[in-house]
């Protein structure tokens, strides 16, 4: 059994590669990804403006931000491109028992 912090969020096979979706973890508005078929959880509004990410799309291991076009690697949170400037944050994800874990600390 998974332990606290970490809390199930989505079913293991639930999203297909490519796929996000939207999540309440801990107080925090999240969105987990599934990119070429590993997840990642990560803030779900961009750094850049007040901008939901999840009306944007995964690209290989980043997502890109369809306001303005940055693009942020979805391991570290890093932005890859302008006019973002500062990271989003990516939490610890963990896929066990058939479902999958994050740690929204
Ligand atoms: S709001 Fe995301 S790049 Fe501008």
């Amino acid at each position: 059994m998974m332990r606290v912090p970490y809390v199930a969020v989505a079913e293991a096979g639930e999203l297909a590669p490519g796929q996000m979706k939207r999540v309440r973890v801990g107080g925090k508005r999240l969105l987990l990804c599934n990119a070429e078929g590993s997840h990642y959880c990560v803030d779900e509004m961009c750094s850049h403006e007040d901008y939901s990410l999840y009306f944007g799309c995964i690209k290989g291991r980043s997502i890109k931000c369809s306001l303005h076009g940055s693009h942020f690697d979805l391991a570290d949170g890093r932005p890859l491109n302008e006019p973002a400037d500062c990271p989003i944050r990516s939490y610890p994800v963990a896929v066990e028992e058939g479902q999958v874990w994050v740690d929204p600390r």
